[in-house]
């Protein structure tokens, strides 16, 4: 019965600039309203849930995941990881080994779909197998990133535009670019550009809306001055103070809001087996 697991049940932030941990949650039972509220509630606050101990079938995986929001379905002419064109997999397999999506090497602070029109709002990855040493991720609070800029920066960013490119229609034999200089080079996937202030949609907390390495063009910013603002906010953002470091156990759920935080991932030896599921949900347009 679930009310036995509720006994245990304890949400306990991290000493870390964003992060709580949920334990006595058992997320294939049937969950009270409450202890969802709650959830959500400390999502918004703290930005990512780590829930430990968790051993789910798929089904189950689904039914935990859209408490929080329905499944992220990319439009059919923009590619993001894992999708063939018309389907993308409801569960993403994030695994170096079985034909799995973004094999051993180190991932670059990101948020996921953000060259989308509506980038999702928040994904679940679920470990199952994990490497002795490496793979870790990394998730740093935008939020908290926005909040520590100088005045004078927040005033010049204010009212920005930003496109990022989806890097999942770069030619693979080319040079990666993390700001477009090149107007000539066509336009093969649609852009949309999002404010690179942006707010929250529940909280009202506002975020710098930015990626650490992905191609960028700030609208109507000549490339010189736009890529000069955009280096020295990233910068900024890359620092130790914004972002928690998480080692991964077998049965760990993170659920990250992916409207205020990047992601990372260390390399890890190819020789070892790393195997989860993802699961994102839908956003919205971001304002
Ligand atoms: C992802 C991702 C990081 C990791 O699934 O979106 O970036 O630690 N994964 O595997
Ligand atoms: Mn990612």
């Amino acid at each position: 019965m679930s009310t036995l697991t509720l006994t245990n049940f304890q949400i306990t932030p991290l000493n870390a600039p964003l992060g709580a941990v949920v334990t006595g949650l058992d997320a294939s039972q049937q969950l009270k309203p409450e202890v969802i509220l709650q959830l959500k509630q400390t999502l918004r606050d703290r930005h990512i849930l780590i829930f430990k101990n968790q051993y789910l079938t798929d089904e189950q995986f689904l039914n935990f995941a859209f408490h929080f929001g329905s499944l992220f379905v990319p439009p059919d002419d923009i590619p993001v990881l894992a999708s063939q064109p018309g389907v993308t997999p409801v569960i993403i397999p994030v695994s170096n080994v079985d034909g799995g999506y973004t094999g051993t090497g180190e991932l670059a602070f990101h948020s996921d779909h953000k060259w989308t029109p509506y980038p999702s709002s928040g994904s679940l990855l679920y470990a199952l197998e994990v490497p002795n040493e490496g793979g870790d991720t990394f998730w740093l609070n935008l939020n908290l990133a926005y909040e520590t800029l100088d005045e004078a920066t927040k005033r010049r960013i204010a009212d920005l535009q930003l496109i990022t490119y989806n890097p999942f229609v770069r030619k693979p034999d080319t040079p990666r670019s993390k700001y477009r200089f090149d107007k000539s080079i066509p336009l093969i996937s649609p852009v949309f550009p999002h404010p690179l202030v942006r707010t929250h949609p529940e909280s009202g907390k506002k975020i710098l809306y930015l990626d650490y390495a992905t191609e960028v063009e700030v609208v109507g910013l000549d490339p010189q001055e736009g890529s000069e603002l955009i280096e020295q906010l990233r910068s900024h953002l890359h620092q130790p103070q914004f972002y928690y470091q998480h080692k991964w156990s077998v049965g760990d759920i993170v659920y990250w809001d992916n409207q205020s935080t990047l992601h990372y991932r260390q390399a890890f030896n190819s020789q070892q087996r790393r195997v989860m599921k993802r699961v994102s949900l839908a956003g919205s347009r971001p304002f």
